[in-house]
């Protein structure tokens, strides 16, 4: 396809008039987005003149060529990769995940290919390169969307067949994990013992502190916990993933407490309807926080804790359930009065925005670092 650029500029610019954003410079602002356990390329280009080659003027020599990312996080940078004369160094919590792909040639592309993405990814990187005295560098913005959640269905624990587990993921805005992604939320500090389907057909669970029953094949050791393929009758609950939220979940403004019932018309009232667990992840992932629990769309009751306090949660991060029993299981009854957190989904301008950015992704990092 084809694109025309200027219109497309055109395009994006009428979209974030309509949006709301306040950024002119729209291109440059754009960071760099990816999902859990996708891949991304972060785009570092600098023009070499050839005269400033400091041995061979058709020819650079790439030993005097460094490349060095870095990660920004607050006054601290860490290390992501260096590169020079062919030794590759890179920080440990990048190790296999990440590379350069140098072709010192007139036009030097040090753009960083990242695999495995976690959420912990996401934040500001520099890119340096060094060619003989010359220095150049630039910053570049990572989003990493997605979030991994276990699902317990209304009825119990372990009750969940492979079809069935797919469908409840479907059904509340969410698909089944795939191995990689509950891998990558691992890597994050996801921590649940519960065993659940995994896409490809395998139960696990993922645990960072071990701890006595929850040692499956790796005693004493963190790890992702695996019961291998397991026949799709057997029973268990699951892991979803629920991508970017495209939309708004917002906690209901109302001043009394509301049945399930209740909780539905005031949503609709706001024009909007009870928000899925998955959304609700996703707007906690985007940094939701909110001490009361609401009802959500499958009947289920939760409330998202991104700022950790003692006095919510117990000074835990995460999505916290309400169960009816004391062994959670079992949703709450609907007469119980609760808040509710409804969602809205985004208007028609922000979805031609979502698309023109996709479009723009799509058509390459390469434009967007020619345009930095
Ligand atoms: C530059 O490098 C090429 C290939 O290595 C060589 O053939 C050429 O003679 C070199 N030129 C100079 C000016 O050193
Ligand atoms: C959980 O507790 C409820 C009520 O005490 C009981 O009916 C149910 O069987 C229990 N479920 C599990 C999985 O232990």
């Amino acid at each position: 396809m084809l694109l025309n650029i200027k219109h497309i500029l055109w395009l994006f610019y009428l979209c974030h008039l309509f949006c709301g954003h306040a950024s002119s410079s729209v291109i440059v602002m754009q960071p760099v987005s990816g999902s859990l356990s996708g891949k991304v390329v972060l785009p570092c280009h600098f023009s070499m003149l050839p005269t400033m080659a400091p041995s061979n003027a058709t020819i650079p020599n790439t030993n005097y060529l460094r490349i060095k990312w870095t990660k920004i996080e607050g006054e601290m940078e860490f290390i992501v990769l260096v590169a020079q004369s062919g030794v590759i160094k890179i920080g440990s919590s990048y190790r296999n995940r990440v590379s350069v792909q140098s072709h010192p040639e007139y036009v030097v592309d040090a753009s960083l290919t990242m695999v495995k993405l976690r959420a912990s990814d996401a934040g500001t990187y520099r890119c340096e390169v060094m060619y003989g005295i010359e220095d150049t560098q630039d910053t570049v913005n990572l989003d990493v969307s997605g979030v991994v959640f276990h699902y317990r269905d209304k009825a119990s624990r372990y009750t969940l067949d492979y079809n069935s587990a797919v469908e409840a993921c479907k059904s509340i805005g969410a698909t089944i994990a795939t191995a990689d992604q509950l891998k990558a939320a691992y890597e994050d500090g996801f921590d649940q013992c519960d065993a659940g389907w995994i896409e490809d057909k395998t139960v696990r669970y993922p645990i960072t502190s071990p701890r006595l029953g929850c040692s499956g094949n790796m005693p004493g050791k963190p790890g992702v916990r695996s019961y291998g393929f397991r026949k799709p009758s057997e029973t268990y609950d699951v892991y979803c993933y629920a991508d970017k939220l495209e939309g708004q979940v917002f906690f209901a403004p109302a001043t009394r407490k509301m049945t399930f019932e209740e909780a539905k018309s005031e949503c609709e009232s706001w024009n909007a309807m009870l928000a899925s667990p998955g959304q609700l992840h996703s707007a906690w992932r985007k940094g939701l926080d909110r001490c009361d629990y609401g009802w959500l769309s499958d009947g289920s009751a939760r409330h998202p804790v991104s700022i950790p306090r003692l006095q919510c949660g117990g000074g835990l991060l995460g999505v916290r359930t309400m169960y009816r029993y004391n062994n959670q299981t079992g949703f709450p009854e609907q007469t119980t009065k609760l808040g509710a957190y409804c969602f809205k989904g985004i208007n028609l301008w922000c979805v031609l925005q979502l698309f023109v950015e996709r479009m723009m992704l799509n058509a390459g990092n390469r434009f967007l670092g020619i345009a930095v």
